[in-house]
């Protein structure tokens, strides 16, 4: 791919596709001199093992572990201070440094208050969000009376305004702040204003930090967190974030030019999972084909929520969502994760099309009620029993992996880059 600009992470499904492994595989073949995040807060979650230590990441992003990385969260993020800090202090505890040299946090990102937490677990249920106030925290943003990142570096008036906000929410909602936020008042306002002093020093303009990186030549990769049916404009409204998961929220995100973007890395997962509310066409329904996809709780690649721990609703790999996600955020290229979970069935689907009220449609639409109801169109391909995990190279996969895997790139009409084969960093099939 050409030097410098930015390469954009696009998950393509609903989210935990583990675009993680990929971003540390950028950094390191193509040179990448920052990682910025450009939408989401601490909804997003993935665990990293470094150096035999396991780590949580929300807002981080996946730079972090890389040295001379520079990190960036975007001014299209929400941000918890407290549990910014509490990632900062993992990754210390785990033998990182992490100070401006390698953080950069936007000063225009928008804050997530405490009443936004509380409105987010009173309301989220419907939609089954992950209760971190992420939609108020936009509401507020959007409503223009949300308060920005920039307030860190004035503690006394951070605090006053979280103690305001605090009063208000109970005045609605009732209960105690222990009960809401596991702390008590002082016990919340001392981590909130230890975290904005510990913030502050990281605090600026990320838009011009990240246009003088590109004008200067430098390779910047754009990490999405979420994914493309969980957009706001363009999921499957309204169970979706709140915010732009595509490559479209990359530059308004990050506060670059679009036509900085040269390159959308799309990232599918080959067991098809969701969590949360909302239409899933490809749902396999409980049962023991379900969960032999999903794994065994508490093992790596089982599949659970990451922020949440969720058990993950599961299903056949869809070639209608992803030729979805190649249209609509530019794809590229396309990553595909764990297709050594899929050894062991006599046979695997690929959904190929749908259709509504006998009629095929022309491709993925976000009308829940169509989704709801449409008949899902598959095509059926055999099966192997092999253990892939050790394998390197595309020519070694069985030839039923290798015609499972080129149906899906004729289908998207997109290169398939890398194959994941393993939890580990080098379990991976390069193309
Ligand atoms: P929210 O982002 O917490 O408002 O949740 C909205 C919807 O997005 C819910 O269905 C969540 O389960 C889903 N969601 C949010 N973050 C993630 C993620 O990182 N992976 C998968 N689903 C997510």
């Amino acid at each position: 791919m050409a030097d410098g600009g930015v390469v954009a992470v696009i998950g393509t499904q609903f989210g935990d596709e583990g675009k993680g492994r990929f971003i540390d595989n950028l950094i390191e073949s193509e040179s990448i001199s920052v990682v910025a995040r450009f939408n989401g807060g601490p909804n997003a979650g993935h665990r990293i093992v470094y150096q035999g230590k396991s780590i949580s990441l929300h807002l981080m992003p996946s730079g972090v572990f890389s040295d001379g990385v520079m990190n960036v969260i975007g001014n299209g993020t929400v941000v918890n201070p407290i549990k910014l800090v509490a990632e900062i202090d993992e990754l210390i505890a785990a033998g990182r440094t992490i100070d401006k040299n390698c953080l950069l946090l936007s000063n225009a990102a928008a804050l997530i208050l405490p009443s936004h937490i509380i409105e987010d677990i009173v309301t989220g249920g419907k939609v089954g969000t992950t209760g971190q106030g992420i939609g108020p925290a936009y509401m507020a943003k959007v409503g223009r009376h949300g308060v920005r990142t920039n307030l860190l570096a004035n503690p006394a008036i951070y605090e006053k305004t979280l103690r305001d906000d605090l009063e208000q929410s109970l005045k609605i909602h009732g209960k105690t702040v222990e009960q809401w936020l596991g702390m008590s008042t002082e016990e919340y306002m001392v981590a909130s204003v230890s975290a904005a002093k510990r913030l502050a020093p990281l605090v600026n303009d990320a838009g011009v930090y990240l246009r003088a990186q590109i004008a200067s030549g430098k390779k910047i990769l754009a990490e999405g967190a979420q994914a493309t049916l969980l957009d706001i404009n363009h999921g499957t409204y309204p169970f979706v974030t709140s915010s732009s998961t595509t490559s479209a929220g990359v530059a308004s995100g990050l506060g670059i030019p679009p036509t900085a973007i040269n390159d959308v890395f799309g990232v599918a997962k080959l067991t098809m999972s969701r969590v949360g509310e909302g239409p899933f066409p490809t749902e396999i329904d409980q049962g023991e084909l379900a969960d032999k996809m999903r794994g065994q709780k508490g093992t790596v690649d089982g599949e659970y929520g990451g922020t949440t721990g969720r058990s993950r609703r599961i299903g056949w790999f869809d070639a209608v969502v992803i030729k979805y996600a190649a249209e609509i955020n530019g794809l590229t290229r396309l990553g595909l994760t764990k297709l050594d979970r899929l050894s062991g069935y006599p046979e695997l689907k690929i959904a190929v099309a749908y259709s509504y009220k006998g009629k095929r449609l022309d491709g993925f639409t976000g009308d829940i009620e169509v989704l709801a109801e449409c008949e899902v169109e598959y095509e059926t391909f055999a099966g192997w029993d092999d253990d892939l995990s050790g394998i390197r190279t595309y020519d070694e996969l069985p030839q039923n992996a290798r015609t499972y895997i080129e149906r899906i790139e004729e289908l998207a009409g997109i290169p398939v880059a890398m194959i994941g084969v393993g939890p580990e960093r080098e379990q991976m099939i390069i193309r």
